[in-house]
């Protein structure tokens, strides 16, 4: 008799594999991936990589960490000198990553002028092998990074949320300049000198939310990374931090103090994808960044535990990597 033990293993991972995800996604569900142990931590930007595993910056401290979203193990990558914060990250070619790191005043945010630097991280070796791009001394505060492929050479595009400006790196040569500056990207006067602040790029278009200012943006470019036409407001009102981008331009974007994540359409139809004011799912979102879990797709949110902003002006708790469905 055919008994179920007798169906070979395989057969069964071969079947559960193959199953369409959309039969096992019924609806969308958030699960901590990975938390710090400590409040003060502060997750700030994330990457991830072609293996799965994710890659974290925090302003809290100097270091790039990885996170195995399987084992939910994490281990501190590289520790930078001469930085209390790590910021921006991005990948520049498979497996070597720019990451931005530089001296931030946890408490309020405001960074030291000139104390950045744009480093590469090798992580192609056992050992990850980090070394300086280029110091950037004019900077003033360095935030979200991309690397933008417009025909020409790459260039980084990196966001200065101080100077409300678009830095264009030559990781080639190192040579660096101003891109793109726009009262858009400028802070707001008397509140947190934070400005232009995540930034991502689709084929010849640079989008951008600008923090204080409470915009979402986005402007086509030329091969250099200069503006090719108009800045266009896609949607406002609301406080913004990291995103991520679709490349038909819809963007899932962390709105840090309000607890959530918004998506926004490309004619800047915009809905709550996860969060809630009150709640602490997605409690002070910093940043987010699609990958895959199980052959499915997901967004990864990054948060620092509502540290600058408590939930109901008391809850705060330690940062952390959260996993959303995209069902
Ligand atoms: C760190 O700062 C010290 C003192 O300014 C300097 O000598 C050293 O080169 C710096 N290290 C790096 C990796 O930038
Ligand atoms: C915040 O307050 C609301 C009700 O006002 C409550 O539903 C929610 O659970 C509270 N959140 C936390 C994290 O305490
Ligand atoms: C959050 O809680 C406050 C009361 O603490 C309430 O006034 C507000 O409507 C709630 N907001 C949401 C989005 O649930």
């Amino acid at each position: 008799m055919l008994g179920f033990s007798s169906i070979p293993l395989w057969g069964l991972l071969v079947f559960l594999l193959t199953i369409p995800q959309s039969a096992l996604c019924t609806s969308t569900t958030v699960s901590t991936i990975f938390q710090f142990p400590n409040i003060g931590s502060w997750i700030e930007g994330i990457a991830v990589r072609e293996n799965g595993d994710i890659l974290i910056t925090r302003t809290d401290t100097p270091e790039l960490w990885s996170i195995n979203p399987l084992t939910k193990q994490a281990s501190l990558l590289y520790t930078f000198p001469n930085a209390t914060s790590t910021v921006g990250i991005t990948e520049l070619s498979p497996g070597i990553y720019a990451v931005g790191a530089g001296i931030v005043d946890l408490a309020t945010t405001v960074a030291t002028a000139g104390s950045f630097v744009i480093w590469t991280v090798d992580l192609r070796f056992l050992t990850p092998r980090a070394s300086v791009l280029k110091a950037i001394p004019e900077g003033q505060s360095l935030s979200g990074m991309t690397l933008y492929e417009g025909g020409g050479p790459p260039l980084l595009l990196i966001a200065d949320t101080k100077k409300g400006a678009v830095w264009r790196l030559d990781p080639r040569t190192g040579a660096y300049s101003v891109a793109l500056s726009d009262s858009s990207m400028l802070p707001v006067e008397g509140l947190p000198p934070i400005g232009i602040n995540g930034i991502k790029v689709s084929g010849r278009t640079l989008y951008y939310t600008s923090s204080t200012k409470q915009v979402f943006c986005r402007v086509a470019l030329n091969t250099d990374g200069s503006a090719a036409g108009p800045i266009e407001v896609v949607a406002s009102g609301f406080f913004q931090d990291g995103l991520a981008l679709k490349p038909d331009g819809t963007a899932y974007i962390t709105t840090h103090p309000r607890n959530t994540v918004l998506k926004v359409t490309p004619s800047g139809e915009t809905s709550v994808f996860v969060g809630n004011l009150n709640s602490t799912a997605v409690a002070g979102s910093t940043d987010a960044q699609f990958g895959f879990y199980w052959g499915q797709e997901v967004l990864y949110v990054t948060t620092n535990g509502a540290l600058s902003a408590p939930v109901n002006g008391t809850f705060t708790e330690p940062a952390k990597v959260v996993m959303v469905t995209m069902c």
